[in-house]
């Protein structure tokens, strides 16, 4: 059975019509729906799912036009270990991916999506990765049978009738296919959250060469909303290294001067570092007239232009971010962007009609319903909201949103900064003393991520912070680096490391974060634009203690020394570790990198003790 569809007066690209009756020849739905992204449609896709019992309106007073979602609880987060690249070759997915044969994938998923949407509406969504008609932006269409995910894309994306105008006769665009995997058959009863619950059922698909994703299984973040991941990143890391490009897992900020002068910088993170609060950081009120703007919290495109520069954009339109943890001290912006207009997935709901999570008052409710919908209390012993609860956010709501976050231009990025999770030995902020030494410490860059299972911290090497999202061989996506920061400009971004997360030997964090970090960040910022004073070091040019402006923190030369000194024996032995990264790419790995590797132990061995001594005179 063909089912009609009104795609014909939207849009005259033949390709998208032929593409969207393919899939549905494919999925068998009961429905086709083309997504206009109105408001009005917004609402009535909400009322149904409220209808549905898989959104709960919250407390109109507290929380106007908002909403709260369950999922199964087999389906809470990304599933990295199924996900896949499936290039034509397994080298070009690189030891750091699943690869899989094309082939062989297609035909296991043409069984999965053969009358997957059985009983449900499929839905098409013209989506904007970054803002219509930007030349560093670019278009997708996500198929998907989840009224859950339109309306998530509708806040997360530039969604709707304008991309299918923008778009024209002509134009490409990066097909996407979703289903939650639960055909219904006749007369069955749905459930408020379909999906495969067999993690073995999930796929979050890519095909690089053309250039498409397909997603089974799963309704949750990142492998259901596919414009963010899977193609703002995976996908979009193999487009920008055949078009001279970027596409990175940053954060962008604008950071003014007292003078009124604004810089850009992007950052890198792995998961769970704190990117949300960085992107909207307040600067302690001591460093009066410093003020940061965000771009973006999570994914940046950049492309060098012929001024010599890199530009940057935003490729999303709202924020996905980790809701337990935020709260009016760590992020009063964010707080500010959640009072209205979103919607949450797993946060508990409070008995006034509002959520609330781990973090978010000092005081717990007395009483809520948890992310499975069970009472909870303060002593139930277990979280109210799922630890990856997350909120869908309209960026525009945030405060210190930037002037320029939707310049189809982008903004003029003057630092790229990577910063990891380290306790031990990782200096607070360093900058590499050229392009190709700042590639490698960000291509080594490594984060501890508490292995619940085994209860001891463990490092992952997180490259870039690119791991889960690198669509290729992620040794080739460091010589494309390389290749961008030589062949494009005369003077690329400098490049820092920085870490937040360094402890004392008692295990207690040594800096204190969120907005103290604005103290590092006016020295990178001061770096790129007045040379800042900076001592040579083995791991690069450090900020002496007095290049840092401490008025308003108490935070003596001890601490400092603290947590700016490296152990070079230490040093040694995790340079000499990075070699087991290194030989698992094989011929694909840039020379530079091992030269690096060698002229940093080099130092760490030979070089005169400046840092060191300066250091010693603290004590
Ligand atoms: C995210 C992630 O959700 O990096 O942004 O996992
Ligand atoms: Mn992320």
């Amino acid at each position: 059975m063909t089912v009609t569809h009104d795609g014909a007066t939207r849009t005259n690209n033949k390709k998208l019509l032929a593409w969207v009756d393919d899939i549905a020849r494919l999925c068998e739905p009961d429905r086709i729906y083309w997504c206009d992204g109105s408001q009005e449609e917004y609402d009535r896709l909400c009322g149904e799912l409220v209808e549905a019992g898989v959104f709960t309106r919250l407390n109109p007073d507290k929380r106007p036009n908002s909403y709260l979602a369950r999922s199964h609880p087999s389906d809470v987060a990304r599933v990295e270990n199924r996900t896949f690249i499936c290039s034509k070759k397994e080298e070009d997915a690189g030891p750091t991916n699943n690869w899989m044969d094309p082939k062989e994938m297609r035909a296991i998923l043409d069984e999965k999506f053969k009358g997957c949407m059985h009983g449900r509406t499929m839905y098409i969504i013209p989506f904007s990765m970054g803002p219509l008609g930007s030349d560093i932006a670019h278009i997708g269409f996500e198929i998907t049978d989840s009224a859950y995910v339109v309306v998530n894309q509708r806040i997360m994306t530039r969604m709707g009738q304008q991309v299918l105008d923008v778009l024209g006769d002509d134009g490409d665009f990066v097909p996407c296919v979703h289903s939650v995997g639960a055909p219904l058959e006749a007369d069955a009863k749905d459930v408020t959250w379909p999906c495969a619950p067999n993690i073995d059922d999930k796929y979050i698909t890519h095909y690089p060469e053309t250039r498409e994703i397909w997603s089974y299984g799963s309704g949750y973040g990142g492998n259901a909303l596919l414009g963010k991941k899977c193609l703002a990143l995976r996908i979009a890391s193999v487009m920008a290294r055949d078009d001279g490009w970027l596409a990175e897992h940053m954060l962008i900020l604008g950071i003014e001067s007292p003078e009124g002068k604004k810089t850009y910088v992007a950052a890198a993170f792995p998961s769970a570092c704190g990117k949300t609060n960085l992107a909207m950081l307040i600067p302690p009120k001591t460093m009066e007239g410093w003020k940061v703007t965000t771009i973006g919290d999570d994914i940046a495109w950049i492309k060098p232009k012929e001024d010599g520069k890199f530009y940057a954009i935003n490729p999303e339109y709202g924020f996905f971010g980790v809701a337990p943890g935020t709260n009016y001290k760590s992020n009063p912006n964010a707080m500010e962007s959640l009072k209205e207009n979103c919607i949450f997935t797993n946060c508990a709901l409070t008995d006034d009609g509002d959520i609330w999570w781990e973090g978010m008052t000092d005081e717990p409710p007395a009483h809520a319903i948890d992310w499975k919908g069970n009472d909870w209390n303060p002593g139930t012993g277990t979280p109210s909201a799922h630890p990856n609860s997350r909120f869908t956010a309209p960026a525009s709501q945030c405060p210190s949103i930037d002037p320029d976050w939707e310049n189809p231009a982008g903004v003029p990025i003057s630092a790229f900064i990577f910063g990891g999770r380290v306790s031990h030995n990782f200096p607070l902020v360093y900058q590499g003393y050229n392009w190709e030494h700042g590639v490698y410490m960000a291509a080594t860059m490594g984060s501890e991520a508490t292995a619940a299972a085994i209860g001891q911290e463990a490092m992952r090497r997180d490259p870039m912070a690119m791991l889960p999202f690198i669509g290729y061989n992620m040794a080739e996506y460091w010589k494309h680096w390389l290749k961008i920061g030589r062949s494009r400009v005369a003077t690329p971004p400098r490049i820092f490391r920085v870490n937040w997360f360094r402890k004392d030997d008692k295990g207690k964090f040594i800096w204190p974060g969120f907005g103290e970090n604005m103290r590092a960040l006016q020295w990178i910022v001061e770096r790129c634009t007045i040379g800042a004073e900076a001592i040579e070091s083995p791991m690069g040019w450090v900020p002496p203690y007095e290049a840092l402006d401490w008025k308003g923190l108490d935070f003596g030369k001890k601490s400092y020394f603290a947590i700016m000194n490296i152990d070079r024996e230490v040093a040694r032995k995790e340079a000499n570790d990075q070699e087991e990264l290194f030989t698992r790419f094989g011929d694909h790995l840039p020379r530079e990198m091992e030269i690096e590797r060698e002229m940093l132990l080099q130092r760490l061995y030979h070089s005169p003790k400046v840092w060191d001594l300066s250091a010693a005179e603290a004590n």
